[in-house]
């Protein structure tokens, strides 16, 4: 047996074991009950059986008076309300009375090779030769309940993933009022959590605290993942390092409300979950009928945060980003949108075109503003017909003019939304998400379309393919730029419209790459509102955030990077001074920041000097020398930003390395954030690197891994701040 990639069931000892590269989870069942025993650091099969503290419950002995202590003391493997467990629940459900209640019985299972699909939902794949999955049922016989637990693991990652599945087997209607995918016992030991928060412009700051008494709870309740929570939680020691240290990492695979939380209970265990929000949420669920509950993935890592990102982007990278450009140089774009906002015509692009044309640049991408008679952010949201004003002979004229300059064309899209000024609107008030009886809060003069209904995604699927099919179009970024509110249809249960919101999202992107499967698809949500593994799914990239300030985007791609691979994360080279914030930055250090992503270009640069134009020259070279190392590397962070690094981190530089999986080459950005006066030239400790090989720097000095990692590495002495300087390193012995 491959005791680094396993699943096993002991009969004698009532235990299940994922056994993965460098961890184990251990499940068991106590009577009738499914405990968690343990999820860290390598141990054999059916190890720690005594976890589950059987001895200490009177109940387990035959004494039926003691089980409310023992429903709120058993570590549950999936935590169901209402029968005396009084930690947050995983899985809420009411009988057609109303009365909440719900106690999960083992009932069998089942092991297999591969991994099957969620029905609606985005989730990770693998193949019979690199998966393995899991399947417990649990029953309730009172309800006639089924809950389904599945739990896949990858070969060679430490990664556990969780889906659930309720089904009705009864003869009554039940209600679900929290269905959450993931529940994981620990035991509390000063723990620390981290979270990714934020706002508009700020996404994804990393945010490090202590885990007191009570519950610590992030979510979003807004319809999208949000800029302001994000769908990942870390528990970690409170000693946690870059590269050293416990880490277990909590991301949903979801792109609307989540919840996750973390507990500390009486026994001083903590209790984590992870799962779709139970705000606003209420399902029906009929006799026969199933619920599925999206996939949360857990991953492990003692080696501190720096192997829990390299496991995510690895998972991310070989069992969840699916589109053909996944391991694909993706062309270098620029966006009109800091360019021109929504003053633009057929000459100005064209114009942008050409300079870039002659800088390198391989693709134009239309923003917001070419349909309808849009010229600001009011109006003609759903009315997907070129405006001709603007474009004269339309899509297909800009296309052949841009592809005769030698430029591929993209095109913006928000295909969810209708503006109250729309043709759309006007012929059917009644598509938009909205309770009846009430005025709809506009934001960004827009509403939301209600996409739980098939003819909506109709007419959004038939104008964006119409589009599409009208002119060379290679490129989609798909918007979407406001929350959820009022959330009220004409045709759907209002407490399951924030689901089927996104069950019909989800069901329009699947449809969109099947029927244009050559198509690079970009997700976006007002910068980075829903950068989430579920858009995963569909895009291979997701713009990041708005905020394109070089300075400002080291935080926000630093956060990213915590979870998601640089070849995901939407990165351009913008204007100075800076829209956002006023900042004037390097171009060379701007191009290095962007380079930590999908790069491109996101100004005017008709504008732009000579010299700025041979720098963009010189740029578009940079990044086809290091694309490949960039997408498919390790990264490791060398010197972060951000409060994760507790001890001694100055924030005047930051510092990543992307190594080739094979060791033989690597690429380090270093940026002096801000210039301290009287300091030595910086040493800094590289990572990642193969001990026993000797690297030659660009500039011919020659210098052992070993060298590099634990003696140092002493950077140049930059005058000035915001600088950066790439050193590339290739194994020369
Ligand atoms: C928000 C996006 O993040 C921007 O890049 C731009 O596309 C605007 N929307 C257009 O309205």
């Amino acid at each position: 047996m491959d005791k680094k990639f396993s699943i096993t069931y002991s009969e004698e000892k009532r235990c299940f074991t994922l056994q993965m590269e460098r961890s184990t989870y251990i499940i068991g069942v106590a009577g009738e009950y499914l405990g968690h025993i343990y999820f860290g650091r390598k141990v054999p099969d059916d190890a720690g059986r005594s976890m589950l503290f059987e001895d200490d419950f009177s109940f387990m002995k035959g004494v039926p008076g003691d089980k409310c202590t023992f429903m709120d003391s058993f570590p549950f493997e999936y935590a169901s309300e209402g029968i005396g467990d009084f930690r947050p629940g995983s899985l809420s459900v009411r009988n057609a009375e109303g009365f909440l209640g719900c106690e999960l019985k083992y009932a069998d299972h089942r092991i297999y090779d591969g991994k099957k699909k969620i029905p609606g939902l985005p989730a990770t794949f693998g193949t019979n030769e690199d998966a393995k999955s899991l399947e417990i049922d649990l029953v309730d016989d009172t309800l006639g309940l089924v809950v389904t637990l599945s739990y896949s693991i990858f070969r060679g990652l430490d990664v556990v993933t969780r889906s659930v599945t309720v089904k009705n087997n009864g003869s009554e209607n039940l209600r679900l009022e929290k269905v959450l995918s993931a529940c994981l016992e620990l035991p509390w030991e000063n723990r620390e959590i981290v979270t990714l928060s934020g706002s508009w412009g700020r996404e994804r700051f990393i945010d490090r605290r202590p885990i007191g008494h009570g519950r610590v709870e992030i979510g979003s309740k807004r319809g999208i993942s949000s800029h302001q929570e994000h769908p990942f939680l870390a528990v970690v020691a409170e000693n946690a390092t870059e590269t050293s240290g416990e880490v277990i990492g909590f991301s949903f695979v979801y792109s609307g409300n989540f919840v996750a939380q973390a507990e500390r209970t009486q026994h001083d265990m903590l209790r984590v979950g992870m799962g779709v929000s139970d705000y606003n949420f209420l399902w029906e669920l009929q006799p026969g009928e199933s619920f599925y509950a999206p996939e949360a993935l857990i991953s492990y890592s003692y080696e501190g945060f720096g192997a829990m990102s390299r496991t995510f982007h690895d998972t991310f990278r070989k069992h969840l980003i699916r589109s053909p450009y996944l391991h694909k140089k993706r062309p270098i774009l620029i966006n009109n949108w800091e360019a021109t906002y929504f003053d633009f015509n057929l000459d100005r692009l064209l114009e942008i075109a050409r300079t870039a044309k002659s800088a390198g640049i391989e693709m134009l991408v239309m923003d917001d503003g070419w349909f309808g008679h849009r010229s600001s952010d009011n109006c003609s949201l759903g009315d997907w017909i070129v405006n001709e004003e603007k474009l004269p002979g339309g899509l297909s004229a800009l296309a052949n003019a841009v592809n005769e300059i030698g430029m591929d064309l993209g095109i913006w899209f928000e295909p969810e939304m209708v503006s109250p000024d729309s043709d759309l609107y006007r012929a059917h008030p009644d598509w938009a998400v909205k309770i009846p009886g009430r005025e709809p809060a506009l934001c960004r003069t827009q509403l939301v379309l209600d996409i739980t209904r098939k003819e909506v995604r109709d007419y959004v699927f038939n104008s964006i393919s119409r589009v599409l099919k009208s002119a060379n179009i290679r490129y989609v970024k798909w918007d979407m730029n406001r929350p959820l509110t009022d959330v009220g249809s004409m045709a759907s249960a209002g407490g399951e419209i924030m689901h089927r919101y996104m069950l019909g999202v989800y069901e329009l992107q699947e449809r969109l790459i099947t029927e244009f499967p050559d198509l690079l698809l970009e997700n976006c949500s007002s910068g980075g509102a829903r950068f989430d593994p579920g858009m995963l799914y569909y895009s291979p990239q997701i713009w990041c955030s708005d905020d394109t300030d070089a300075i400002e985007r080291l935080t926000i791609q630093e956060g990213t990077a915590l979870i998601y691979p640089l070849s995901a994360i939407g990165a351009h080279v913008s204007i100075c001074p800076n829209h956002t914030v006023g900042r004037t930055t390097d171009l060379y250090t701007r191009s290095v920041v962007a380079l930590a992503g999908t790069f491109g270009y996101e100004m005017d640069i008709t504008k732009m000097s000579d010299e700025e134009l041979s720098e963009i020259r010189d740029q578009v070279e940079m990044y086809h020398r290091y694309s490949d190392l960039v997408r498919e590397g390790d990264l490791y962070r060398i010197k972060g930003n951000s409060p994760l690094y507790k001890n001694g981190n100055d924030r005047a530089s930051v510092a990543w390395m992307t190594v080739a999986k094979d060791k033989s080459e690597a690429l380090l950005s270093y940026v002096q954030v801000c210039a301290v006066a009287n300091r030595r030239a910086e040493v800094i400790y590289l990572q990642g690197l193969d001990e026993d090989s000797e690297y030659v720097l660009d500039d011919g000095r020659v210098f052992s891994g070993a060298e590099l990692m634990h003696i140092g590495f002493v950077t140049d002495k930059i005058w000035g701040d915001a600088k950066a300087k790439l050193y590339h390193l290739t194994r020369c012995r």
